[in-house]
């Protein structure tokens, strides 16, 4: 009895949070946003020594006003799209604002190309926002916020805010990936995955401390398939190791939120499994539109660098291509991705909200 109380307890608290989410077209939800390149709308820009930038062409060639914003894509990012239709604004980077500004109040994002869960992942970017880092700021975010509105107000947008994180493909790729840097050699997969997963428990505390109640963490992407490792396969095939690596991280993440949601008070924190849908779109890619999954419409097929850069020639159709450089997926696979994800947190709300949950059976 006590293992299926739990099980509908933990399952009533993600239908709450599904449903906030998906009835938000209102333009009061505040979003804070923490991440990489996959999430990061131009934090990088402002760190002057940062290798990890996306700030020149081609980067936003199709993004409203054609211009490079540190957007790692040709358009707009999967948090973009998603924030268009829950019909609130996508929440600045937090090094643009300004010491005092009023923006706080509607949401931040801190995502920072090249930053993993942990520190030393992407060091040879040289300055990126560690998943650290973010949290610092957002601390420093909750400081100003209590300033403005009092302790008690900021407490309750805290509580009241959803928190988007995306954060994790770094610590493969630009570290355990990476065969000339230490922790590869240092660990087994099964030490690296617990010393993840066991850090992220951390900071996934240190956000519920400073207020954070409605987390929606983005698992990781079948890596082993992104133009960047396919490279160091003889014939472009996805890297099976890496996405059962990959896979193994999800399912431990997934068995860490269960456990966060059922520990800590009010917490509703969230897995979406992003994995299954993009592998989809990267196998099956005509079902969806595009024509070429296995290269990037930028033609920079390295496992180091694999940036869009000036002097690249860009595909032809941008549309064809799932993937826009050697790491992130184009524009238009962002859209498939952003419509897919959207659709599964509507239906699985729609399903469960109309009506009341039933209470459990004593048995
Ligand atoms: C990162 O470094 C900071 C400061 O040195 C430290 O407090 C923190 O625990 C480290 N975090 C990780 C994830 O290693
Ligand atoms: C991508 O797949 C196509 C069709 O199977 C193949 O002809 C091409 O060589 C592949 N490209 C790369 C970079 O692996």
């Amino acid at each position: 009895m006590a293992k299926q109380w739990l099980v509908f307890v933990a399952t009533t608290n993600i239908l709450v949070l599904l449903a906030t989410l998906v009835s938000a077209a209102n333009a009061s939800m505040v979003t804070f946003v923490f991440g990489d390149s996959l999430a990061e709308v131009g934090n990088n820009n402002h760190l002057q020594y940062s290798l990890a930038r996306s700030d020149y062409p081609w980067y936003g060639i199709d993004f409203s006003g054609k211009q490079a914003t540190g957007r790692f894509t040709n358009g707009r990012t999967i948090g973009d799209i998603l924030s268009e239709k829950l019909g609130v604004s996508s929440p600045p980077p937090y090094l643009s604002l300004s010491q005092n500004d009023d923006a706080i109040l509607n949401g931040v994002n801190f995502a920072s190309g090249g930053a993993g869960i942990l520190n030393e992942t992407g060091l040879y970017f040289i300055q990126r926002l560690t998943f650290d880092d973010q949290i610092n700021y957002f601390k420093k975010t909750k400081e100003r916020i209590r300033a403005k509105i009092g302790d008690a107000a900021a407490n309750k947008l805290c509580n009241e805010a959803m928190y988007f994180i995306g954060i994790g493909s770094n610590d493969y790729v630009n570290n355990y990936l990476q065969p000339f840097l230490a922790d590869g050699q240092q660990y087994t997969h099964e030490e690296f995955v617990e010393f993840l997963t066991s850090t992220l428990e951390q900071q996934f505390m240190r956000l519920y401390q400073l207020g954070a109640r409605k987390i929606l963490y983005h698992g990781l992407g079948p890596l082993g398939c992104i133009p960047s490792q396919r490279v160091k396969s003889k014939t472009g095939q996805c890297l099976k190791r890496v996405n059962d690596w990959v896979m193994e991280f999800n399912s431990k993440v997934q068995i860490l939120i269960k456990s966060l949601n059922k520990r800590l008070p009010s917490a509703q924190f969230m897995f979406a499994d992003t994995y299954p849908a993009v592998l989809d779109l990267i196998i099956n890619p005509t079902t969806y539109g595009f024509k070429i999954s296995n290269t990037s419409c930028c033609n920079v097929d390295t496992s180091i660098g694999g940036l869009c850069l000036p002097n690249s020639k860009l595909c032809n159709n941008r549309k064809d291509y799932v993937f826009w450089d050697a790491f992130h997926p184009s524009d238009a696979a962002n859209q498939v991705l952003a419509e897919k994800l959207f659709n599964s947190l509507a239906s699985a709300s729609a399903a469960h909200t109309p009506a009341p949950a039933p209470a459990p059976k004593p048995h």
